[in-house]
């Protein structure tokens, strides 16, 4: 049986990722299962690089197929900000409200129109010989100016997305996990893996 590890140990995202990728028969394990892996590093310019980076790192300590993903938001009226610096926009240790108040003062009286962004997502995986394969995942949609729903996390409240009419907040977690930036790239890994190794 072929094994991957997921470079995370974010339950919630395993357990999101392992439910995708069950069809293809895989033995999915994650990093909960190496409690001596050191912390990595994310100094990429890129969500790519972050990516690449991690299934990098783990595919070598690990001896496995690794997979690693990074996500954030890109918001066009701020040239791509927050971008790799989603988790931490308004500084360490990261604040998922802190982050959300510094993006509406930043976009403080600017019109609907221009308040266009995007979540994106990459995935990589990674062979301990150093084969690498990427895909990317992206939502458009619009900063509101103030929070809508209670669910999801991070900058959810915030993102309207005109597909389901909602922002992330709004959109039931089944929903989310169809439709996200992280969903579709996972969906187009699944297929290039089948071709990978
Ligand atoms: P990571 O790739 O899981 O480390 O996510 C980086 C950061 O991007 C998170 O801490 C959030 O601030 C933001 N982010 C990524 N995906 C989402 C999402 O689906 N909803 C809201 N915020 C997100």
């Amino acid at each position: 049986m072929r094994r991957i590890v997921l470079a995370s140990t974010n339950r919630g995202k395993i357990e999101e990722i392992k439910a995708i990728l069950a069809p293809m028969g895989w033995e999915i394990t994650s990093l909960n299962a190496y409690p001596g892996f050191p912390e990595i590093e994310e100094h990429g310019a890129t969500f790519e690089e972050n990516a690449v980076h991690k299934a990098r790192f783990t595919a070598s300590f690990t001896g496995e197929i690794a997979m690693a993903d990074d996500s954030g938001l890109e918001v066009d009226y701020l040239s791509g900000a927050p971008g790799v610096f989603s988790a931490r926009f308004a500084g360490e240790p990261a604040n998922d409200t802190a982050n959300n108040n510094k993006l509406l003062n930043l976009l403080e009286g600017v019109p609907y129109e221009k308040r266009t962004a995007r979540f994106r997502c990459v995935i990589a995986v990674a062979t301990p010989e150093g084969k690498i394969l990427t895909t990317e995942g992206k939502c458009e949609g619009y900063i509101l100016t103030e929070p809508r729903g209670t669910g999801g996390f991070g900058y959810d409240p915030l993102f309207y997305y005109p597909e389901c009419q909602k922002t992330f907040a709004e959109v039931a977690p089944g929903d989310k996990n169809r439709v996200s930036h992280r969903a579709r790239a996972l969906a187009k890994i699944k297929e290039a893996l089948v071709n990978f190794v």
